[in-house]
Order: structure tokens, then C-alpha cells, then sequence
């Protein structure tokens, strides 16, 4: 279970002005549920997912991981079980394709040939053919398949937890209904416990057992699609008008 408890993290801005990034944010994913995180822009949502793997470090509250503290945990540890997928892929650009997605399984004493048998799987799942992607460079990807590199490489060690941000953004529809599909299928097979950013209500829909909808910093409504959909809450009905 990933838990937040009455987190807010402050930025000092300009003039000593205090940006609350996340603000006094409590929520709970359960095991083996995704959590979709929706809001406009500067919301809070890059920052909320990033304290989760002590990416950032809160000003106040607590994160807990599978019960404890994460401040309790061994980093290596925690973010071993943690997948991150960045916003914008995230990639090493003097890395191929495939090592990007090996390193951690390198990194984590795997054999060659281990590594190389689960980057195959990997990229045959994100439908990027070994033979064709895995010796290209990120550079020589467009946009989506960056992306989808991305949401391989957090899965390199099978973690227990998922964090991808905005991992489907930059997809054309077609693809990105390939890919919710796969999503889908995966989190049925294997139980990830995963907050996922969107700015697309409808795939929050499609993918999300919970939604949280962020204004300003807070976490204005967390529940359910039907919750979400029967909120009257001005930000929410704003966001619902488009679909
Ligand atoms: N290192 C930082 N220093 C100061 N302010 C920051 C820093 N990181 C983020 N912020 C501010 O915190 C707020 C939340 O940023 P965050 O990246 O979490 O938003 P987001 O919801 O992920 O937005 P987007 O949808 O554009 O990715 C913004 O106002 C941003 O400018
Ligand atoms: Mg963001």
C-alpha cells in the first residue's frame, strides 16, 4: 500500500513567496490498485509522485511504503520496488534502447544473456521490436516510442510499485488504446500497486480504480469514476465537460 498523510511540500519562490507544490495531501492506494492523478498543469502532480520515491523530500507529513515510513527504508531498497516512469521518457541519451531498459537488471547483477531475454520480452510488450529498436538511440525515436521505452525500463525488475507520469501523452490514440489495453492486461496478471498521471480524464477513467483530482497543490476529490462523476464541484464539473 502507498499512504500519504497530510503531506505538503513548500517551494520558496520569488520574494520569499511560498509555492505549495503539494498541499496537505492525504490518500491511500491499496495493493494492487492504480490511482490516477488528473489536474491542470502545475497541479502538484510530478511532485506528489516524486515523494513517494524520495525523489523529493516533503516539508511536512508522511509517505508511507508497505507500511513504513519511507524515510525508514533503504533508498536502494525502496526504489528498487518502486518503477518510475518519468514525464517525457526520461531516457539516457548516450544509451541505446536496450540498455537504457537493462541497466537496472546490470545494475542488479543480472547475466547478459538474463538481461538481454527481458529486454526482448519488454520491448516485444511495448511493441517495439528488438531487431529494429533496441541498438537506436533516443534521439532516433519519436516522441511516443520514447515513451514506451520508458514504461519498459520501469518494469526491468518486475517492481511491486508503479509510478509513471504521464507515460501515454504523447501517443496518438490508436497506440495509446494498444497500450491502455496492455496496461489493463498486465495489471490483471500481475497485482501493481500504481499512481498514474494523466491530463486526460478519459484514460483516468479507463485505467484508474481511484482518481484523484489535483487544483492548486491539493487533492480537491479522490473516489471512485462514479464519485468523480457525480461531484459538483465546480474545478471537477470543468474537467468533465470534456468528455
Ligand atoms: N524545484 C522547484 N522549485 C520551485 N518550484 C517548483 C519546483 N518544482 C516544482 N515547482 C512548482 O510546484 C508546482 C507543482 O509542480 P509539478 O511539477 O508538481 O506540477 P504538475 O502537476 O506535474 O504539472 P504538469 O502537468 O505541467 O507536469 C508548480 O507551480 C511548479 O512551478
Ligand atoms: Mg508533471
Amino acid at each position: 500500500m502507498i499512504e500519504l498523510i497530510e503531506v505538503t511540500k513548500t517551494y520558496i519562490g520569488p520574494n520569499q513567496t511560498n509555492i505549495r507544490a503539494v498541499d496537505s495531501v492525504s490518500l491511500q492506494v491499496e495493493d494492487g490498485q492504480t490511482l490516477c492523478l488528473i489536474g491542470t498543469s502545475g497541479s502538484g502532480k510530478t511532485t506528489a509522485m516524486k515523494l513517494v520515491n524520495r525523489l523529493i523530500e516533503p516539508t511536512s507529513g508522511t509517505i508511507r511504503v508497505n507500511g513504513r515510513d519511507v524515510r525508514e527504508h533503504d533508498l536502494i531498497q525502496l526504489r528498487r520496488q518502486i518503477g518510475y516512469v518519468l514525464q517525457f521518457g526520461g531516457l539516457f541519451p548516450h544509451q541505446t534502447v536496450a540498455e537504457n531498459i537493462g541497466l537496472l537488471c546490470q545494475m542488479d547483477g543480472w547475466t547478459k544473456q538474463q538481461t538481454l531475454e527481458r529486454v526482448r520480452s519488454l520491448l516485444h510488450m511495448v511493441n517495439l521490436p528488438y531487431e529494429s529498436y533496441g541498438s537506436r538511440y533516443p534521439v532516433e525515436l519519436s516522441g511516443g516510442q520514447r515513451q514506451r521505452v520508458g514504461v519498459a525500463r520501469a518494469l526491468s525488475l518486475d517492481p511491486q510499485y508503479l509510478l509513471m507520469d504521464e507515460p501515454f501523452g504523447a501517443l496518438d490514440p490508436i497506440t495509446r488504446h494498444q497500450l491502455h489495453d496492455e496496461f489493463l492486461e498486465i495489471k490483471q496478471k500481475v497485482q501493481k500497486t500504481t499512481i498514474l498521471v494523466t491530463h486526460d480524464i478519459k484514460e483516468a477513467f479507463i485505467l484508474g480504480d481511484l482518481i484523484g483530482v489535483m487544483d492548486q497543490g491539493r487533492l480537491v476529490q479522490i473516489g471512485s469514476t462514479e464519485d468523480i462523476q457525480a461531484s459538483t464541484d465546480p474545478f471537477i464539473q470543468s474537467l468533465l465537460h470534456n468528455v
